[in-house]
């Protein structure tokens, strides 16, 4: 289990600001981000997940020789999270070093929205915060389980 998955729990509310959380888990991607296994892309990426009990699960990109095996740092969060017997979520922040926001990839999108549902999306430079978006907004017309239950 790495440092972060011990975070301990939010305080009570009133006592850290918003924008102080936020940061704090930005701060955890880009923690995250420097234990990055990117040797093939040299792009390493960190990924900080927040539970709805304020708890946080970090994950970077994990790459290895045959390429398609490729983890994102999302997924490595998300799978820690679940795998710890989290299912409720508010928010992840991404960090990569770019210029631009570092969005989350097709299937990563495709993975939080099923077992995180609409939940904020933070993207960050390790410079700082660059935007913040709904996962809905990210991924329009998604498929998920509500379509496997309609009447064929
Ligand atoms: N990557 C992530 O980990 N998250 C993203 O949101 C985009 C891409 C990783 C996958 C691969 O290791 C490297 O970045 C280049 O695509």
């Amino acid at each position: 289990m790495g440092e972060s998955d011990r975070t301990p729990r939010r305080k009570p509310s009133g006592t850290r600001g918003a924008r102080d959380l936020e940061a704090a888990l930005v701060a955890a991607a880009r923690e995250a981000r420097l234990r990055a296994h990117a040797t093939y892309s040299n792009f390493r990426v960190g990924a900080a997940l927040e539970t709805v009990d304020g708890r946080v699960f970090t994950g970077c990109n994990i790459e290895n020789a045959s390429y398609g095996l490729t983890v994102c740092a999302e997924r490595v969060a998300l799978l820690k999270a679940l795998s710890e017997g989290h299912e409720a979520f508010v928010r992840i922040a991404v960090v990569a070093d770019t210029a631009h926001p570092t969005p989350p990839c097709g299937p990563c999108r495709q993975l939080l929205w099923e077992y995180c549902g609409d939940i904020q999306v933070v993207l960050a430079s390790v410079a700082g915060i660059k935007g913040r978006h709904r996962l809905a907004s990210l991924l329009p017309m998604p498929f998920d389980r509500r379509l496997l239950r309609e009447p064929r």
